[in-house]
């Protein structure tokens, strides 16, 4: 038997990009490549990058100047770049960096197995095609082997909204769903091989169009699935939270009580500006019809300060937003231009300015973190544990609220959900015993 070829994958950015690295990794097994976790043992290396921010090129050009190194020593060793780097600067990274072999985007990624053929023939390969066909149709079926207790499982890709700051339209291309019976298969042999929660990705998840009924349509259908105990999908837009999807927050029981929801600003003005096709009025609206029908959900959103525009007023309006809404978890940024988005042709503000109200931004998401977190002292929870902790004895799962939850358990406990009292409350993680 020859000796398997060995790929190491090192995965940027969002969820679905490590969904996508699974699956790349996945159909080079056919190649005969397994997975390892070093650079430097590795035949074949790929990147999968965001472009979501600025310097994401840059990023990646020094890590390719870093792996040369390897390349010196290892002329065999091939390199590839994937994602949405890929996607939008594959071409010119193929001229500046002739270390690089492949450049792959996210949606042509099931040729990877005759993209490595060539390669190994000594041809550099270069796939940004959006095709006709359905990468998943080509992918293999996940295999049984034995896996962690949670996955994500993409649903829908790509984004019509075209948001005047954001790259996704541009990189991952316009909104496709997955038909209905692909994702049900999916996720079947996920839960056979012991996944219990499935996290359903889409760029634009709740605009899912696979099912007659929508997203709520397919969670009901995937709520039927013996075994699996868990739902959870992200990331959603505010515009396309519909009554049946509010309502399954209210009545399936494995939908979990999160969600996702970003609104990118609090001023009417920045959020007309930004294209996103609501107002903040609406925004208030929708979190009390969706906390009316689940009160105990846990909120989630992304906010970015210093859009092209934005006055101190703009600034205050969204931490007003904060303030009324009470967020559980959130992730903030500044602005950063893109290329070819409508923002990137408005005048910046100044780098400093944003620096502060990025900071003002964060330490009142931070505190609401805490209480949200804090809260759940002396509660029960259900946890659905994942793995060992670092301290013998321990082992690590995540509450229905999606909070770390350390307990000290038999190691039998994983894959399992069980209620446990929490009893401290940590930076970021809460300890709890079990009940
Ligand atoms: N600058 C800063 N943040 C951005 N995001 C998307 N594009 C940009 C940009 N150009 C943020 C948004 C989005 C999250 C995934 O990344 O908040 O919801
Ligand atoms: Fe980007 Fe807006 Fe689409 Fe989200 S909804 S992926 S922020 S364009």
């Amino acid at each position: 038997m020859t000796e398997p070829k060995k790929l190491f994958i090192k995965t940027y950015g969002c969820q679905m990009n490590v969904y996508d690295s699974e699956r790349m990794v996945e159909a080079l097994g056919g190649n005969g490549y397994t997975q390892v976790d070093s650079a430097d043992k590795a035949d074949m290396i790929l990147l999968n990058t965001c472009h979501i921010r600025e310097k994401a090129a840059e990023k990646v050009y020094s890590e390719l100047g870093r792996l040369k190194e390897l390349k010196d020593v290892n002329p065999d060793l091939k390199i590839g770049v994937a994602g949405c780097v890929a996607q939008a600067e594959g071409k010119e990274i193929m001229a500046r960096a002739p270390v690089v072999d492949l450049i792959v985007g996210p949606q042509s990624y099931h040729r990877l197995p005759q993209m490595e053929k060539a390669v190994q023939r000594g041809e550099r390969a270069v796939d940004t095609d959006f095709p006709e066909e359905d990468k998943f149709d080509t992918l293999n079926k996940r295999p049984r082997a034995t896996r962690g207790p949670t996955a994500f499982l993409t649903v829908q890709e790509g984004c019509d909204k075209f948001c005047a700051f954001c790259v996704v339209p541009y990189t991952r291309g316009a909104e496709v769903s997955r038909p209905k019976e692909r994702i049900l298969r999916e996720a079947a042999d996920l839960v056979a091989a012991g996944v219990r929660e499935i996290t359903l990705l889409g760029q634009n998840v709740n605009a899912y169009h696979g099912h007659d009924e929508g997203l709520a349509g397919l969670i009901w259908e995937l709520a039927d699935i013996d075994g699996l105990e868990r739902i959870r999908f992200t990331t959603s837009h505010p515009n396309d939270m519909d009554d049946e999807l509010i309502n399954a927050h209210a009545t399936c029981e494995k939908l979990m009580p999160y969600l996702h929801l970003p609104v990118q600003s609090g001023s009417d003005k920045i959020l007309k500006a930004m294209n996103r096709k609501h107002t903040r009025d609406d925004y208030f609206r929708l979190i009390d019809r969706i906390r009316g029908a689940r009160p105990d959900l846990l909120l989630s959103g992304d906010f970015i300060v210093g859009f092209p525009g934005e006055t101190d007023q703009d600034f205050e309006d969204t931490l007003d937003l904060i303030r009324q809404v009470n967020y559980g978890q959130a992730y903030s940024f500044k602005y950063s231009t893109r290329p070819g988005t409508p923002a990137a042709e408005k005048p910046q503000l100044p780098d400093d300015l944003m620096d502060d109200r990025l900071q003002e931004l964060q330490a009142l998401l931070t505190q609401q973190q805490r209480a949200a977190q804090d809260g759940m002292v002396g509660r029960e929870v259900k946890v659905l544990f994942e793995k060992a902790g670092r301290m013998p004895g321990q082992m690590i799962g995540k509450s229905d609220y999606l909070h770390a939850v350390y307990v000290e358990a038999p190691t039998d406990v994983k894959g399992q959900v069980r209620t446990v009292r929490i009893v401290e409350s940590s930076r970021n993680s809460l300890g709890g015993v079990l009940v």
